[in-house]
């Protein structure tokens, strides 16, 4: 601990956070050390002594855990993501601020949920096994023109917007939902915002760019499955708990869903981010998604370009130094504020 300087704890640091994030640091020269680990019940005494503790969207912190970090001195958690459904934020509300990135680059995610669809429809990752293999063989391999067909866009924020132009551009009838749509949006791009039993109705392919909330938590399952078009392709690169797993392998072994492309998983923050390929996969769900020959799952890695990483070491570095100049913060989200 260094008494002159703003000493800040960083969990599940990976080589690539800690490079971007000493390089940002040379201009704020806080004492920053790397835990690799998760924040769990388990470590959290390596909280004890600094001032701000930097977390990922696997750390989770609950009220219990709230209570000990105050304990420990700890003043503001800072997150390096956009996503905040991971702490407890009514425990959280009078105790320790919370700040996040809400903005690092909505490209990012919008063009890995693209590459998902055209990987699934073109299906990109089965013809680069078979050329490997001396295959050059097209049986199966059969998409679909994505001009002209109708994409539905649930969570119409920074991420889905992009989203909406990318596809615009491939041609595509795009349809929106969002439980604040934003209409001048609507209108300036010529879409339309829909009910969510239009979009699953009347879509080839969904995408999911909505926070997980009380309400989204679990939006898609069997029900909601059972009233999409046949066949339909549906993508989630917001959060795994949108959707009950079970019920996508019920669709998925039906028919009923046609592709999937998951960025997200709801129970990633075991496996996710880590490299566990000399062991035997535990989680039977996880297991048994990655059977199905339709269906891509990647470890969270929307976020992953090099611009949205200096861009998160940027703004999590600048909340932190605006906290402690006493600053307005820009990056605060809390129990009952709106953002
Ligand atoms: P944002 O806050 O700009 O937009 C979210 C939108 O979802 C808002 O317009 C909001 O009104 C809408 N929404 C909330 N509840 C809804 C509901 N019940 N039904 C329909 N719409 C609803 O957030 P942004 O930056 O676009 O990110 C969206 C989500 O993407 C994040 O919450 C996060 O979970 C996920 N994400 C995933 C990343 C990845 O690497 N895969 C990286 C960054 C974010």
């Amino acid at each position: 601990m260094n008494e002159n300087k703003i000493n800040v704890a960083f969990f599940d640091a990976k080589p690539y956070d800690i490079e971007s994030f000493n390089f940002i640091n040379i201009k704020y020269n806080f004492n920053i050390k790397y835990f690799k680990y998760h924040l769990t019940h388990d470590n959290i005494i390596l909280a004890r002594g600094y001032d701000v503790i930097v977390v990922f969207v696997n750390d989770t912190i609950n009220a219990e855990m709230i209570g000990q970090l105050k304990e420990y001195g700890i003043r503001l958690i800072a997150l390096r993501s956009s996503g905040f459904n991971n702490i407890d934020l009514r425990a959280a509300l009078a105790n320790i601020k919370v700040v996040r990135v809400p903005a690092y680059s909505p490209y990012a995610i919008a063009e890995h949920t693209v590459a998902l669809m055209l990987s699934l429809n073109r299906k990109i990752h089965r013809a680069y096994y078979r050329t490997r293999d001396a295959n050059f063989a097209l049986n199966g391999l059969l998409g679909f023109d994505m001009n002209g067909k109708t994409a539905g866009i649930i969570g119409t924020g920074r991420i889905g917007k992009v989203l909406a132009k990318i596809l615009s551009g491939f041609g595509m009838k795009v349809l929106l939902n969002d439980i604040f749509p934003d209409d001048k949006f609507a209108a300036g791009s010529g879409l339309e915002y829909v009910p969510l039993d239009t979009i699953y109705r009347e879509s080839d392919i969904i995408s999911l760019n909505c926070p997980l909330t009380k309400e989204t938590g679990y939006m898609i399952d069997s029900r909601a499955i059972s009233s999409m078009k046949r066949g339909v392709m549906l993508i989630n690169t917001g959060r795994g708990k949108l959707i009950r797993t079970q019920d996508l392998i019920g669709g998925l072994k039906s028919g009923q869903i046609g592709s999937a492309g998951l960025d997200v998983y709801e129970e990633e923050s075991q496996y996710f981010f880590e490299d566990l390929s000399d062991r035997i996969l535990a989680d039977d769900v996880l297991a048994r998604l990655l059977t199905f020959n339709n269906v891509i799952i990647t470890s969270h890695q929307g976020f992953f370009t090099r611009e949205a990483l200096h861009n998160i070491a940027e703004t999590t570095l600048e909340n932190i130094y605006d906290f402690f100049s006493g600053k307005k913060l820009e990056n605060e989200v809390c129990f009952n504020c709106q953002n």
